[in-house]
């Protein structure tokens, strides 16, 4: 199993988005856009590749110097409860540690808050809706860990 970042537009990108468009975006009925997809240029993109095949991806957005919201986290359904999620955020947050980031901040759709909570991630205010179910904002500072 190799984590890697990975350059926006090359083909394990395209991986990435076939991942995220059937766990994320098409069960919800929405897609992908094409200006969506454009702006995902400036952000850093993860993965987990196992045989050539993309297995979980995460999304990074810098947010400030110190900063980062992670997004679009996503494990391909027949490698779930097998520990990746877990093992791809734990080196997407040993890397950011090295670029002098200190905190994590993240949208969770509700089903995911126990993966997260398990992880040090708390949650801070009320629920919100977006793409049409319940989130929370949870963060975690890194320099606690
Ligand atoms: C949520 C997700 C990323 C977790 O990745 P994963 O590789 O399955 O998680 P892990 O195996 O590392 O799980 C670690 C622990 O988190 C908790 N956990 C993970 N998924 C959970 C779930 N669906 N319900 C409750 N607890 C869960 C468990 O405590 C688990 O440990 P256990 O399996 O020993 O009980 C993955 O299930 C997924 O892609 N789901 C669909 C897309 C999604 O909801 N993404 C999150 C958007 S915010």
């Amino acid at each position: 199993m190799d984590f890697l970042e990975i350059e926006w537009n090359s083909n394990l990108y395209r991986q990435e988005i076939e991942l995220r468009d059937r766990l994320l975006r098409a069960p919800l009925g929405l897609s992908f856009t094409s200006e969506e997809l454009e702006e995902e240029s400036a952000e850093f993109h993860f993965v987990l590749v196992e045989n050539g095949e993309v297995c979980a991806c995460a999304v990074i957005v810098p947010i400030c110097n110190d900063e980062v919201k992670l997004r679009q986290m996503a494990v391909t359904e027949h490698r779930q409860r097998q520990g990746l999620g877990t093992n791809l955020i734990r080196q997407i947050e040993s890397t950011l540690v090295k670029r002098g980031i200190q905190k994590i901040q993240l949208n969770a759709r509700e089903k995911a808050i126990p993966f997260y909570q398990r992880l040090g991630y708390q949650t801070v205010g009320d629920p919100f809706m977006e793409v049409g179910i319940t989130h929370w904002k949870m963060h975690h500072h890194l320099v606690d860990c």
